[in-house]
């Protein structure tokens, strides 16, 4: 048998990702195992958005180097963004890591060469037992080469079908690994990932993403509406639409644009609910909404409109080729067609140029929208991007300060907002259970609800009525 462990770092594209990898090396045969040191083989999907993600990569990287001294079997795989433009100078540094696959490379020779690694390990490993077996007869402990091992192979652990060559359902597996992973562990409760698309088109300056993941490509409708059949029919109670412009998708043989997906999801038969992340407001359309009030039931009323900044000139410099002024007129649609929505949005501070002033104008806008929640970082210059070439003339001290205020401000916005579901019976949808014993639920609105419960209930939709809140949880008690 043979462990894999997959670590990920990123968006919910890398969550995506590695889900699908492993379901495909789990149908390969393959164990997933939750430590390194218990692993054959192990992923490390690479986030490059910010300098601070892959910093901690590398330092992990380094962890492994000592791991993998002791093990000579083991193989380490890099994918991901980082694995995709920084590739030759990875391989180059790293003696103990054996492949580098970027994000934008093609996912069906991923397959492949996973399945290449799983073959290569499983004689390693047929090797060094073959090896301890006959240590007392024979002192040759030169490695024959694996194309001698293969022929040498007699006994041992039965390989697993694909590893034979004998494909498992190859188009089922290769439709999955392109369109994300369906997340299917006992602990949890189960949830389809489903990348609708992938790469981006729009060149914000500070962003790498299509650097990383190159052009943005829309996939099949009919491939995405049979992956959302499938999983549900398998269980899954959640299903979250993936891209990173997903109200620019077109279907490639149709022309269908999000409104018409997001309408066919929801005609799939069953109980669950559908989220999406993220839209870009440029390409924001009253259709969307208009689609998400008409199915309530299943499209959730939950929306992530990243802001960036409340500043034009910022918004300018970052080409976001919006202005406040409509961002705000789309906050009214959305206030108008959905009014029980709610809406979380990104935010940085610190980009080049960002005056007091300009900082405050997204504090403004904060101040007016009511963010439920906020997703805020400092700037962090990026290779390729046009941003990387501007003046930065903000101290990291200011950058901080502005980050913090935001984010306390934020703190009291969300202890008030969710304060007004105190004595609400909310709809939530039961995730697992956490360490302190207590269960948590999400809503249709992406509130996370804590309750007690003594019944296992992942997967349930259950009433729950709101007896306190907080600013990152609310909590409630089961209504029968
Ligand atoms: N620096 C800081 N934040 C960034 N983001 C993207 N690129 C950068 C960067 N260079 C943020 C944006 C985006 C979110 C996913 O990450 O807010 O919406
Ligand atoms: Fe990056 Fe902008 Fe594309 Fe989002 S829309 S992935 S921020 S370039």
């Amino acid at each position: 048998m043979i462990n894999f462990f997959i670590k990920t770092y990123g968006c919910q594209a890398n969550v995506a990702d590695s889900q699908a990898i492993s379901n495909f090396l789990t149908n390969l045969g393959c164990k997933k195992v939750e430590i390194e040191q218990q692993a054959d083989l192990i992923l490390i999907n690479t986030c490059a958005i910010r300098a601070k993600a892959e910093q901690r990569f590398f330092s992990y990287l380094g962890v492994l180097a000592i791991i993998k001294k002791d093990k000579k079997h083991l193989k380490v795989g890099i994918i991901g963004c980082v694995a995709s433009y920084r590739q030759k100078e990875i391989r180059r540094r790293f003696d103990h890591v054996n492949f580098v696959f970027g994000a934008k490379e093609n996912l069906f020779e991923l397959q492949t060469l996973l399945s290449d690694f799983v073959l290569k390990i499983q004689m390693l490993k047929q090797f060094v037992s073959d090896q301890i077996q006959n240590s007392l007869v024979s002192f040759d402990k030169r490695p024959p080469s694996l194309k001698l091992l293969r022929t040498r192979r007699t006994s041992g652990e039965k390989l697993p079908n694909a590893v034979r060559g004998e494909p498992v359902e190859p188009y089922e597996q290769s439709k999955s690994l392109l369109l994300g992973g369906f997340k299917n562990n006992k602990k949890e409760f189960k949830q389809s990932y489903v990348n609708i698309m992938t790469g981006c088109n729009n060149y914000c300056s500070y962003c790498i993403v299509p650097f990383t993941r190159g052009r943005e490509k829309s996939y099949l409708l009919n491939l995405i509406l049979e992956r959302v059949k499938r999983d549900v029919q398998n269980g899954a109670k959640e299903v979250v639409l993936l891209g990173q412009n997903v109200n620019s998708y077109k279907d490639p043989q149709t022309g269908a644009n999000f409104a018409t997906l997001l309408k066919k999801v929801a005609q799939v038969d069953g109980e669950f609910w559908v989220r999406f992340v993220s839209p870009h407001p440029k390409d924001m359309t009253k259709d969307v909404l208009y689609v998400m009030s008409e199915n309530k039931e299943k499209l959730c009323g939950f929306i992530h409109h990243p802001l960036q900044s409340g500043s034009n000139k910022i918004l300018q410099a970052m080409n976001r080729t919006y202005t406040v002024e409509q961002y705000l007129e789309q906050i009214d649609w959305i206030r108008e067609i959905l009014p029980d929505a709610t809406i979380s949005t990104d935010i940085i501070v610190g980009f080049p140029g960002e005056t007091e002033k300009d900082y405050f104008e997204t504090r403004k806008v904060m101040e007016k929208v009511k963010f439920d929640n906020i997703f805020s970082f400092i700037y962090s210059p990026r290779k390729y991007t046009k941003a990387a070439t501007f003046k930065d003339d903000c101290s990291a001290k200011i950058k901080s300060e502005r980050l913090e205020a935001l984010q306390s401000r934020q703190v009291e916005i969300c202890y008030d907002l969710n304060n007004c579901h105190v004595d609400k019976i909310l709809k939530s949808l039961v995730e697992k259970r956490l360490a302190n014993g207590k269960l948590l639920a999400r809503t249709a609105g992406n509130h996370r609800v804590l309750f007690d419960s003594d019944e296992e209930k992942n997967g349930n939709f259950v009433n729950l009525k709101i007896e306190k809140s907080g600013a990152v949880n609310i909590f409630g008690y089961l209504i029968e």
